[in-house]
């Protein structure tokens, strides 16, 4: 038997006619509780799907200024530097492989009318000449935007215990200390015409952290903590910093084709991050920390609200389980097909 409205409506009357003060202070927090969920779930609404973010003319676009992108010759790198180049910078792509830079450099270039120059390296074991090549370049440009997109992750989902020495230095080398050093190379460029943009390419992985792909996601993390440091020191100097919160997007690293609502393609992907500069997005309340594109954005907030990390984190741990499972079965499908081939 379930007590009648009526019964509730009364038993409520009672409570706060014998309690008015801790009823009261109850009704006060419910109400604030309320007003402060409305008022977050409106702005991330707005931020999100409405606003615009800083215009990029703001860094020099259409006035002479480069975008630096790393990683650029594939995936999301790519993409930001053929839109940064379609916003009119001119821009400096840097990536290893001499041959593909050649290839995208003049893509960009034949498609709009800005220059272009390129820079191999490998970022997972650079040696000082390359760093001082780089510092070269750069003093003879305006930067306006450094994107520092270039990340590695795990080849296939793998225990810490069992994780190759050299998967752990190169992801590590990539990732932070690579990122540090263009940084530092690039920085006394912005700094000097007093505006820039840097935005650092992060990850869902380095906000919840990810079993079995534990140096990518502890490596993500440092990138999210410098950036936010980073954004702080800069922002009396003109330069904006933004670490951007990245779930699947279809590329070479994820290893995902298809794109459905939750996993755009590389260009709708950096579309929504040019457009939202500035605005956090789905990571309204971590200063520096932007997650804007829309599906990201959604899950992001909804994931904060939550609230439930504990759970992020063992439900991570079984879908990495269950990507390493089909990542061994392709193997040695692949090992199968070689073997009766030769
Ligand atoms: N795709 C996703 O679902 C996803 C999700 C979260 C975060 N992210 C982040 O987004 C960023 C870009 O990822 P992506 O998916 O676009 O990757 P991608 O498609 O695999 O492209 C990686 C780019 O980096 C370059 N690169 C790789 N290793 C390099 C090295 N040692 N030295 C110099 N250049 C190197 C590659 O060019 P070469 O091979 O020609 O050198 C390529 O241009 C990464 O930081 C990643 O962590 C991606």
């Amino acid at each position: 038997m379930f007590p009648s409205p009526h019964h509730s409506l009364g038993c409520i009357h009672h409570l706060i006619r014998d309690y008015p003060i801790p009823t009261g202070l109850l009704a006060a927090l419910g109400g604030l509780t309320l007003a402060r969920f409305a008022f977050t779930a409106t702005c991330v609404f707005l931020q999100t799907f409405v606003l615009p973010g800083i215009n990029l003319a703001r860094f020099g676009a259409r006035k002479g200024a480069w975008a630096v992108v790393t990683g650029a010759t594939d995936g999301i790198g790519r993409e930001f530097a053929s839109q940064l180049a379609k916003a009119g910078f001119n821009v400096l792509i840097i990536s290893r492989n001499e041959e593909k830079l050649s290839v995208v450099a003049s893509e960009i270039a034949g498609k709009y009318n800005i220059q272009t120059k390129t820079h191999a390296i490998d970022f997972a074991k650079p040696t000082e000449k390359s760093w001082e090549v780089l510092g070269s370049i750069i003093s003879g440009i305006e930067v306006g935007v450094l994107v520092n997109n270039v990340g590695r992750s795990h080849d296939i989902p793998v225990y810490f215990t069992e994780t190759p020495q050299d998967e752990i230095d190169s992801i590590l080398t990539i990732n932070i200390n690579s990122t540090l050093r263009v940084t530092q190379i690039v920085l006394p460029s912005l700094l000097a015409r007093k505006k820039g943009l840097i935005l650092n390419i992060g990850s869902f992985a380095g906000a919840v952290p990810s079993p079995m792909l534990a140096t990518y996601s502890g490596s993500k993390a440092f990138l999210s903590t410098w950036s936010q440091a980073l954004a702080e020191e800069l922002k009396s100097r003109g330069i904006t910093v933004q670490l951007i919160n990245t779930f699947f997007v279809v590329s070479a690293m994820s290893k995902i084709r298809k794109p459905t609502l939750s996993t755009p393609l590389p260009n709708a992907y950096v579309r929504s991050v040019l457009s939202h500069i500035g605005s956090p997005c789905g990571a309204l309340g971590r200063p520096y920390i932007a997650t804007p594109y829309w599906a990201h954005s959604l899950i992001d907030w909804v994931l904060g609200q939550i609230g439930l990390a504990g759970l992020y984190i063992s439900y991570t741990h079984s879908l990495q389980k269950s990507i390493r499972a089909r990542a061994l079965r392709r193997r040695a499908r692949e090992a199968e097909s070689t073997k009766q081939a030769e």
